[in-house]
């Protein structure tokens, strides 16, 4: 006789916990960080003075609106304004800004995993920019990329800010570059953030800050299991660590046990134990260089029309048409 309880269908979040505390070394994707709890921390670091990614994207942006509105708007009437990964909007929105008072024919789209993300910007673009016409959609990068190919009536310029790219591995990269690339025609345009290599203390700073905003942040894959699927992590027993390697270019976030424990996850009818010092691998964050973006570029059938740098040289933004 059957006495298991009947299986119910696990989502992808369950699915992926399964997989990665099951795995050796173990592993969690920072993709499941963002709940609203994670959104808000991912705030905060974007305002502490270590993490130099958002000021440095949001100078660039800045410094060079009336350029970057004349690129997006180049042969087209009128254009579709893509945004993966919105978050709160903060560095569109002075693109958005301009692009309305100058009277820009164009919808912006902004795409984000996070609803409360979705719904909070929605809120806040129709107070401070009522003249910016808003479509949002929660979905995942891959997802949404495949609604995207109905998109192809009129022009599209596709953002992707914050080197969220960084969170993939080369491959993976190239791959999602493809399948971009695969949904834009040939005047469409993709511009897009790639936080550049630099002193290894500088990147090492902005994962590790002196306050525990980035901990905290971290550990929200705990909290999240935790809550949503009555997991038993204490989670005060793992210790963010980051370590970045100047040579890859690649920043590892990790969370580790500092005692051998068992951990119980209810909702997967599991038991995951830890060695002490054992690890869960949980965020990468690439940095790049010119040759590496041009590689990528082209290793997905794009072509890179310009490009802008902040005034320390610290990030880079590229402007990727097809081949
Ligand atoms: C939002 C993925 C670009 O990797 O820099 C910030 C996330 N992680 N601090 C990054 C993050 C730790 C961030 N991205």
């Amino acid at each position: 006789m059957n006495t298991s309880t009947p299986s119910k269908t696990k989502t992808a979040f369950q699915n992926d916990v399964q997989d990665g505390l099951s795995s050796f070394p173990k592993y969690l994707y920072s993709k499941y960080i963002y709940d609203e709890k994670g959104d808000k921390l991912f705030q905060d670091i974007m305002a502490l003075p270590e993490y130099y990614l958002t000021k440095c994207e949001f100078e660039i942006i800045s410094e060079h609106t009336q350029e970057i509105a004349a690129l997006f708007s180049e042969n087209a009437a009128s254009f579709d304004l893509i945004e993966l990964g919105a978050g709160d909007g903060k560095k569109t929105k002075v693109l958005l800004k301009h692009l309305a008072d100058e009277n820009f024919n164009f919808v912006y789209k902004p795409i984000d995993i996070s609803q409360n993300a979705i719904d909070l910007l929605t809120e806040n673009l129709s107070s401070e920019l009522p003249k910016v016409t808003v479509d949002a959609e929660k979905g995942e990068y891959f997802e949404v990329l495949e609604r995207l190919q109905t998109f192809n009536k009129r022009k599209k310029v596709i953002l992707l800010l914050g080197s969220n790219i960084g969170n993939l591995l080369h491959h993976r990269a190239i791959d999602f570059l493809t399948k971009l690339k695969d949904t834009m025609g040939e005047q469409d345009q993709l511009f897009i953030g790639f936080d550049q290599k630099k002193d290894p203390q500088t990147i090492l700073d902005a994962y590790n800050d002196a306050t525990g905003v980035t901990a905290a942040f971290n550990k929200n894959l705990l909290h999240r299991i935790n809550t949503e699927m009555g997991g038993n992590f204490n989670v005060e027993k793992f210790k963010h660590w980051e370590v970045y390697d100047p040579e890859s270019g690649t920043a590892k976030s990790y969370l580790v046990a500092t005692e051998a424990m068992s951990v119980t996850i209810e909702a997967l009818d599991l038991t995951v134990t830890f060695d002490a010092w054992e690890t869960i691998h949980t965020e990468i964050s690439q940095k790049y260089t010119d040759k590496v973006v041009a590689w990528l570029a082209d290793s997905a059938g794009l072509t890179i029309e310009t490009s802008f740098e902040d005034g320390k040289g610290y990030y880079k933004n590229y402007v990727f048409r097809r081949k």
